[in-house]
């Protein structure tokens, strides 16, 4: 093995088992703890190094088997985060007990264990404290080997306020009043687990009754004034346990399940084991008075997080570098979850979105592997990206499809078995996916998760039309790369008789033929829509594929529509290609598909002057209206939920974009009435109908829109209203936004969030990036470093040459190392897209035409 660098724990000492017993003191802002760890020293050893960050060791002494006891003397290195022990005698290998009194703070921002302070809904403040560990603020919490190879169990005890609940990893197992009139709560040992996974929170919770899985209590703890919004959650976390118990036929590893909304959150959940933690607007939900998709996206969280209680808490990755075997899995699971339980949302059609989002940084040059060496732990704050999440997860459906799910499911059920309580690389799922299907997984797998980028995948037709010849090469918005990949294919072959032939595959370096039968009258490459590659058609395939639209289904029909885009943007198609596909879409009935197009509509009517912008609201119109018109206002009765979603979609781009007078009309009237409480307004429409107010709003609107955010009964509404400040247009009213956003009112997990959205404006953008600009050491100070991605991705879409420019000067003198990738990406990107800006600039009319 290479040198162990100073940033990395030696293995000479590991920890077995950990008692904490951590007292809060919530008012106060602080906390005491005591450690008491059994450790194996594995070689003679007269120091021991593990981590800790802004703890104050007190008193610090190990003893062994005999009792024999020694005094350690403490000093702190702040660089590696770490302190180093050195024991007035040497130690001799075997068990020992080292213990440790400290002192912590409970900071403000969201890492380590911090606390917040929100307003209850009578008007007091409520205290809370939690933690969130992962990836390394463990160490904030405790002193110990915060890798996640050092895996120990942990048996913890909280002191707590008598009024306060307090949660762990594990089941209580003792809660009584102790002699200073604290509440001494102690919770069973857990199996032996990564240090990340620690949970402690505390406050004001009421708890649902528990509900059992099997032996698993499942619970889901709100603040008060929340606890009427716990019905979803409970429902969608049983069902998920239960639907991961089956999958996997391997028990859940803990012994009881809470889930915890936080009131203030950095992430959106994280997967302690036991414990999950939440933002409250990804767990608490209003199920009738919520759209689908925010219903959809609660129970996606939920399976998400509990699809680690397995992926991630009882197989764990060696280093962070395997983090995708964590994260890519998990989507992947949460996906499969969903669509088993809810095959109405059509989960695998929204995350088209998803893979899109990946697909588009990875046709940068700036993009990375899946799997990407990571030194420090600080870069592994990057790897939580898309590329990780959605490219991970798509590769894996992908191969889940290429192997077939049965296949699929045991070979990664034999992995976690083999692996479990242990630690993993990625070569280890290979290794146990080919002992399994007797599948090459491995080569093929490999040059998808240790190969930045992906294929482009050519298709043409022989001059005889007897067989379609394959090839592929790396898609790039810019300059060509040369990757090559083992593609996974499936031809859809359609026949003039109105049958269908499949052909599969595996495309590699060399060109791939597949012969055509005499009555083809389609080709779909791609069939199913699960490869994560892009396929571009020669002209007499290209020219068949309207007669293959009606047998498309949505997924294919989202990735016909994002690859003719990809291949504007890239410069290697004219616009009128995708505009032709837009305007056939009249008859559209699916949400995502729609949203496949808004964003590239938007685009254009940011590089668009005022006449060529008439010209695109009439291409809105007349796409979106026909449908629109048929649909109407109102749900119907027992309505397919997708529908319900469509006509979101079409009533928000007709009302904003296409700036559709009736249909703004009506928003608002609808708007006032429901306010009023005279008109009903499904839930699906209220987003849609809040960004077509914004769009054209009045100080008023704007007023009644912040009384609405302030006065909010569940999270999504206060998020709604929130971020619906977002979309105004009028320049007083934007001025109004920003001095919100910019505000402390606002909770800390939204501020960068709602910037970001400003940004997203382009009415907004330039006022927006100045007050970003003039407050950047202020926001630096109050946000968490990683949050100011947020800040990077919107520039992306910057067309103004002059703004553009000035961002990327910022970027520049003003770097950010945990997020200089997605800087990277983000600037890239904005070229991509000034490019296309400047092709189309003084053109538009005629190509929309
Ligand atoms: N493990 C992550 C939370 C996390 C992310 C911790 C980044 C530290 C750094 C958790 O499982 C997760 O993936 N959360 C997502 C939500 C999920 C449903 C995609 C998140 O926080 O965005
Ligand atoms: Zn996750």
């Amino acid at each position: 093995m290479a040198e162990r660098p100073p940033y990395r724990l030696a293995h000479t000492v590991a920890p077995k088992h950990y008692q904490l017993e951590i007292e809060p003191d919530l008012p106060n802002s602080r906390f005491k703890g005591r450690a008491v760890i059994e450790v194996e020293v594995r070689e003679r050893l007269q120091e021991m190094v593990l981590n800790a960050v802004d703890l104050t060791l007190e008193h610090v002494s190990i003893k062994d088997a005999g009792g024999q006891e020694l005094i350690g003397t403490v000093s702190y290195n702040t660089e590696e985060e770490q302190v180093d022990i050195a024991w007035p005698g040497e130690l001799a290998p075997g068990m020992w007990e080292l213990t440790i009194e400290y002192q912590g703070v409970l900071g403000s921002d969201m890492r380590g264990f911090y606390r917040t302070a929100v307003e209850g809904k009578d008007g007091s403040t409520v205290l809370i404290a939690a933690t969130q560990c992962e990836q390394t603020d463990a160490r904030r919490v405790f002193p110990g080997w915060d890798e996640p190879e050092f895996k120990a169990s942990f048996s913890i005890a909280l002191v707590v306020e008598p009024h306060e609940a307090a949660f762990s990893n594990a089941r209580e197992l003792s809660n009584v009043l102790d002699e200073r009139g604290k509440r001494r709560v102690t919770f069973a040992r857990t199996i032996p687990m990564s240090t990340y996974l620690v949970a402690l929170v505390v406050g004001p919770y009421e708890t649902t009754e528990p509900v059992m899985v099997g032996e698993v209590p499942v619970r889901i703890a709100a603040r008060p004034g929340f606890s009427h919004l716990t019905d979803f959650a409970e429902t969608a976390a049983v069902d998920t346990l239960k639907y991961f118990q089956q999958y996997f036929g391997i028990s859940y590893p803990g012994d009881k399940l809470d889930h915890v909304a936080i009131p203030e959150f950095a992430a959106g959940a994280m997967e302690n084991l036991g414990c999950v933690t939440y933002r409250e607007e990804l767990l608490l939900i209003d199920p009738e008075k919520s759209s689908p998709i925010e219903r959809s996206n609660v129970a996606e969280v939920i399976a998400h997080e509990t699809a680690h209680m397995w992926f991630g808490d009882l197989v764990t990755m060696r280093w962070w570098n395997g983090i995708w075997l964590n994260e890519a899995f998990a989507t992947f699971m949460e996906l499969l979850a969903v669509d088993a339980l809810h095959p109405e949302w059509d989960p695998w059609t929204i995350f088209s979105h998803g893979r899109s989002m990946a697909m588009a940084v990875d046709s940068l040059e700036s993009t990375r592997p899946v799997e990407f060496p990571v030194n420090r732990p600080v870069e592994a704050w990057a790897m939580f990206d898309l590329l990780t999440y959605q490219k991970g997860g798509s590769v894996l459906r992908m191969l889940e499809q290429f192997l077939g799910p049965e296949t699929f499911r045991k070979s990664i059920v034999h992995y976690l078995q083999r692996n479990r309580y242990a630690n993993t690389e990625t070569s280890d799922l290979w290794d146990a996916l080919e002992s399994t299907s007797h599948q090459p997984v491995r080569s093929m797998m490999e040059s998808w998760v240790l190969q930045p980028g992906y294929p482009l995948v050519q298709a043409k037709l022989s001059a005889d039309g007897q067989r379609v010849t394959l090839t592929q090469k790396q898609f790039r918005y810019g300059k060509p790369g040369d990757g090559a990949w083992q593609v996974p294919i499936t031809v859809g072959i359609g026949l003039a008789d109105g049958g269908e032939k499949t052909v599969r595959g595996i495309l590699g370096d060399t060109p791939m033929d597949v012969p055509m039968p005499d009555n083809m009258a389609w080709v779909i490459v791609n069939r199913g829509g699960w490869g994560f590659y892009r396929t571009a058609y020669d002209e007499k395939l290209a020219h068949r594929l309207s007669d293959a639209l009606p047998k498309m289904t949505a997924i294919e029909r989202y990735q016909l529509l994002d690859d003719v885009w990809a291949a504007v943007q890239a410069g290697d198609a004219p616009l009128p290609r995708a505009v032709q596909l837009w305007r056939g879409m009249t008859e559209e009935r699916d949400p995502d598909v729609w949203g496949a197009v808004t964003p590239n509509l938007t685009l254009l009517e940011s590089i668009a002057d005022d006449g060529e912008r008439m010209i695109l609201a009439k291409l809105a119109r007349d796409m979106a209206g026909p449908l629109f018109a048929q649909l109407g206002w109102n749900p119907k009765p027992g309505e397919d939920v997708r529908v319900a979603r469509v006509r979101g979609a079409l009533l928000r781009l007709l009302g904003t974009l296409g700036a559709d007078d009736a249909v703004r009309e009506e928003a608002g009237k609808r708007w006032r009435g429901f306010l009023g409480g005279t008109e009903q307004l499904a839930p699906e429409l209220l987003t849609p109908v809040v960004n077509v107010v914004a769009h054209g709003g009045t100080a008023e609107d704007w007023d009644t829109m912040y009384a609405e955010y302030k006065n909010a009964k569940t999270p999504q509404d206060e998020q709604r209203y929130l971020f619906g400040l977002a979309g105004f247009t009028d320049p007083d009213l934007i001025r109004r936004t920003l001095d919100l956003y910019l505000s402390t009112e606002l909770r800390l997990q939204n501020g960068p969030i709602a910037l970001g959205r400003l940004l997203g404006n382009r009415h907004a953008s330039a006022m927006t990036w100045e007050a970003i600009e003039a407050h950047w050491s202020e926001l630096q100070e109050r946000f968490p470093v990683r949050a100011f991605e947020y800040f990077a991705m919107p520039v992306a879409f910057f067309v103004d040459e002059e703004l553009a420019a000035r961002a990327r000067a910022w970027f520049e003198s003003h770097p950010i190392e945990v997020i200089e990738r997605a800087v990277a990406q983000a600037l890239e990107f904005q070229k991509v897209n000034a490019a296309l800006a400047h092709r189309l600039r003084g053109r538009l009319a005629e190509m929309l035409g």
